[in-house]
């Protein structure tokens, strides 16, 4: 998994609780790397839900409240840090819709070693269905960085999950929109 994914993450906590709780993550999940993480490194993704996982205990909130609360959080550092997927007029379909063949195929040509998901998008009647496929169990981030997205654009959309009975999908998202 890509270091800024760490580093956001870490930034985050540090943000959120402090520097000391950054500490005790470290040394409470015990990651290999020993938490010594460059935004332009890559680090086994087993590290991140060691970390997660800490946290969880930590702050006794559910590992996926916490994941979700991070995948709404990185999307907006993601608007931050590539400009260049938000040049020009768009909205939360039209960016969505451009996951797979837009956005993660440029993140593929900038980091040929990201293990990127795959998501199958459809048009649905007043909205999308995005079908999350990965061998990484990151449904809870898929979620929050929807959530971003819809946050980032300012709309007001409903997403309903569920899962998804196709082989090595993990969620199925529904997205209808409210205004
Ligand atoms: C500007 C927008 C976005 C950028 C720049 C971006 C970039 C990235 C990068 C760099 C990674 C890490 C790859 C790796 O660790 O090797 C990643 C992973 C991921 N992205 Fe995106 N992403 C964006 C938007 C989204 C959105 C809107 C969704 C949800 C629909 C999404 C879903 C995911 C998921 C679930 C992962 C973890 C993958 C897994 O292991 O299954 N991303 N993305």
């Amino acid at each position: 998994m890509k270091g800024m994914i760490f580093t956001e993450f870490m930034e985050m906590v540090e943000a959120t609780w402090s520097l000391d709780m950054v500490d005790t993550l470290i040394t409470r999940s015990q990651v290999p790397s020993g938490g010594a993480y460059t935004s332009v490194g890559t680090y086994p993704h087993e590290e991140i839900i060691a970390l997660v996982t800490a946290l969880s205990r930590e702050t006794e909130t559910p590992v996926s409240a916490l994941v979700r609360g991070f995948g709404k959080h990185l999307f907006g550092r993601f608007a931050l840090a590539y400009p260049r997927f938000f040049v020009g007029d768009s909205d939360c379909f039209r960016f969505l819709s451009g996951i797979e063949n837009v956005i993660h195929a440029d993140v593929r040509k900038l980091y040929p070693d990201a293990e990127l998901p795959t998501f199958e998008v459809e048009q649905a009647p007043g909205g999308l269905t995005l079908t999350y496929f990965s061998d990484h169990p990151f449904a809870d981030l898929a979620h929050g960085l929807i959530e971003g997205c819809i946050a980032h654009f300012g709309e007001t959309i409903e997403v309903r999950r569920e899962a998804a009975d196709l082989p090595g999908a993990q969620a199925r998202f529904t997205l209808t929109r409210k205004d």
